[in-house]
């Protein structure tokens, strides 16, 4: 919530520095905002010609226009400063500010020319600078503005540049780090194909080869990303110290590091474009952008905002495929559910030129409130109104998840072991997520440094947890022994922090916590199967068989019981997962990956032995799920959501509740329409 503004905020990117010049458009807009129930915009993204056409000329006129206008019509503006692309002016001037990109693998990079966005130097002592001189001059004007809610820094930070700039930054970063050659060489493993630096200035990036050398990298261009974006914070702070930042984040976007960023904004928020479109995996990427608005949520552990998501298809991807009647309002109000506080919009209207002319929009080129999606927006513009007591309010998590960018950087950047492997998110987040998400039980994703911080956590699941960062098996340890449970999979605990092999056997710092020894692992074709069979009185009480795929692990006991036992091939008896008594708590490691069945029967069972806290009592239907938000006042918000195309029975309880979208008072079996929601208070 932001204090100046407490309510949900309804709006989007909105440009007119490029249709100012079409006369009536601004009357238009807002005579239309209104009806559209738009309570917000976020201005200036990409506006740096705008408003400094050239060199020191400065043309606020028509921001001035638009801050005014929002400000009498009691709007909030979300003001972004315009350093996500670089005007040609200065790109002229200035070469050195312009990034320098890999030309392939072992050449040097090449400078480019000015195109695109996202093209400058984030290291560029001269593009810093002209960037903070901008974000002082629109804090001096607009700060103390009544229509400004939010500073919105950049945009969508990505991409690297290897310029001399940065690359003088790396090795003064490495040495900062390493202090020696020596270490670094060791830490690198160097002397693997005669690659020892017995230099700072050899250092390039361009080999993909020296593993520890990209991991650094990666973790250099965070906190160069990070160290760019507090340097526009401290510009905007040192005029408007009580107007809040944030960065517009995208989800689980592999090339940044969005921890560091997350340090030097007040509030978190991201862009997110859901492509739900009746296809047969649609429960399982609902799922996924739930996690995601759960990233973005426990980034801070409080409300986060919906920076944009598009109001009809998008031009990008590979079928734009037209929303069909409901998805807009389904998806809009699920990031509501997990813990937003905005249904913010890219874009407010649609150009008559550039690359995205034909993305979705609030306004679209008829330019008035006849389109179809312009209702859709305004039926979520009444929703949010309905909802207002749902601002601020927070999500009551019993378990966590783990998600670390090193460790998705560390084995997608391994030579091996498996394209399914490399895929932390899909092979290991979501699957081991999934079975909370269909039963409504909340989940934080937190990074390994914060996954024990909370005294409320039942459950830690760490998928796939090959890179392991110094403690954090310890701390595992530490939580097991108090009660908790945790829960690992296959692939876990290989490589240190540096990617050096963990020495004495898999799964690394915790195998004495799994009580199990990893021998060796079988990646199998995308057309071969094993099974699992649940073994006899297992600790899970689960009973049966389930088809496992992909990865199969080889595991021996070492003071763990099996959960479940391979049915085929030369391993067959051997343990697909277990259970190890630690402490007072349990630690359970899932050796093989599976279908859905598999990691529904282990996780389904951690959730009913436990006793965990559900928005709903009782079994969800297939493609429904239930989240919970919880305001400081205790009022509970249960938000139910189908995301199928057909009506679905869900049982709400005995005790009436009111939708607050309906107005209606609701109990026990009720039909959930195709892409129906409810939002029920009490
Ligand atoms: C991103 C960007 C926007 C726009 C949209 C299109 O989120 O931030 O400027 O390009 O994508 O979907």
């Amino acid at each position: 919530m932001i204090d100046k503004f407490p309510f949900l905020l309804h709006g989007g990117d909105y440009n007119p520095d490029q249709w100012r010049h079409i006369p009536g458009t601004l009357d238009q807009d807002f005579r239309l905002f209104p009806l559209a129930g738009i309570n917000s915009v976020s201005v200036g993204i990409f506006s740096w010609a705008a408003i400094e056409p050239e060199e020191g000329r400065y043309d606020f006129g028509w921001l001035d226009e638009v801050m005014d206008r929002c400000a009498a019509a009691g709007m909030a503006v979300v003001l972004a400063t315009p350093s996500g692309a670089k005007p040609n002016w200065m790109a002229q001037k200035y070469p050195e500010i312009r990034r320098q990109n890999p030309h392939g693998w072992c050449t040097e990079p090449v400078q480019e020319l000015q195109c695109g966005r996202h093209n400058h130097c984030l290291t560029s002592p001269i593009y810093r600078a002209k960037v903070a001189e901008m974000d002082r001059r629109l804090a001096e004007r607009y700060g103390k503005h009544p229509a400004l809610a939010l500073w919105h820094i950049s945009n969508e930070f990505n991409g690297e540049c290897q310029c001399p700039h940065c690359m003088q930054a790396f090795r003064d970063w490495l040495r900062a780090k390493y202090k020696t050659l020596d270490a670094m060489n060791h830490a690198w493993w160097t002397g693997f194909w005669s690659h020892a630096f017995s230099d700072w200035s050899q250092i390039v990036t361009i080999d993909s080869t020296i593993e520890g050398l990209r991991l650094d990298w990666l973790r250099f261009e965070s906190e160069a990303t990070a160290s760019f974006l507090k340097n526009e914070a401290d510009a905007l702070k040192s005029v408007a110290p009580e107007v809040p930042v944030t960065t517009n984040f995208m989800g689980f976007f592999e090339g940044l590091d969005y921890n560091r960023l997350a340090e030097h904004v007040d509030i978190t928020c991201w862009d997110c474009y859901p492509a739900y479109h009746d296809r047969p995996d649609q429960e399982v990427s609902a799922a996924g952008i739930s996690l995601a608005h759960d990233l973005c949520r426990s980034f801070k552990m409080r409300p986060f905002l919906l920076m944009e998501s598009s109001p009809g298809p998008t031009n990008w991807m590979k079928t734009n495929r037209l929303l069909r009647p409901g998805l807009h309002r389904l998806k809009s109000l699920q990031a509501v559910a997990h813990g937003s506080d905005s249904v913010q919009y890219f874009q407010i209207r649609k150009g008559r030129g550039g690359a995205e002319k034909f993305h979705g929009a609030v306004i679209d080129h008829v330019g008035d409130e006849s389109p179809r999606m312009f209702r859709e927006v305004a039926q979520v513009g009444r929703d949010l109104k309905a909802l207002q007591g749902v601002c601020g309010s927070k999500t009551p998590a019993e378990v966590a998840i783990v998600h670390d960018w090193e460790n998705r950087w560390a084995i997608r950047n391994s030579q091996g072991p498996s394209e399914v492997a490399k895929d932390v998110i899909g092979t290991g987040l979501v699957p081991n997520y999934l079975p909370y998400w269909k039963r409504g039980v909340a989940v934080d994703v937190v990074s390994p440094a914060n996954a024990f911080n909370s005294a409320d956590y039942k459950v830690v699941i760490a998928p796939l947890c090959y890179l392991v960062q110094d403690g954090f098996a310890e701390k595992a340890e530490a939580f097991v022994r108090d009660g908790g449970t945790f829960v690992g999979t296959f692939l876990s605990g290989v490589v240190d922090k540096n990617m050096l092999v963990y020495p004495g056997g898999f799964p690394g710092p915790f195998r004495k916590l799994f009580g199990i020894w990893a021998e060796e692992t079988d990646y199998l074709y995308p057309d071969e199967r094993n099974e699992a069979a649940f073994a006899a009185d297992n600790a899970l009480g689960l009973s049966g068989k389930c088809e496992l795929k992909d990865i199969c692990e080889v595991v021996h006991l070492k003071g763990a019981e099996a959960l479940g036992v391979y049915g085929r091939d030369f391993y067959a008896g051997s343990p697909t997962a277990t259970l190890n008594r630690f402490g007072k708590g349990q630690a359970i490691y899932i050796a093989a990956h599976g279908g859905r069945d598999w990691y529904d029967a282990l996780h389904g069972a951690i959730i009913s032995r436990l006793g965990l806290r559900r928005a709903l009592d009782g079994d969800l239907p297939n493609g429904v799920t239930a989240a919970l938000r919880v305001a400081d006042d205790g009022t509970a918000y249960t938000f139910v959501e189908n995301f199928a195309n057909e009506p679905r029975e869900v049982d709400l309880g005995a005790a009436p509740r009111t939708d607050l979208l309906s107005g209606a008072a609701l109990s026990g079996k009720i039909q959930l329409s195709p892409y129906g929601v409810l939002a029920l208070r009490g």
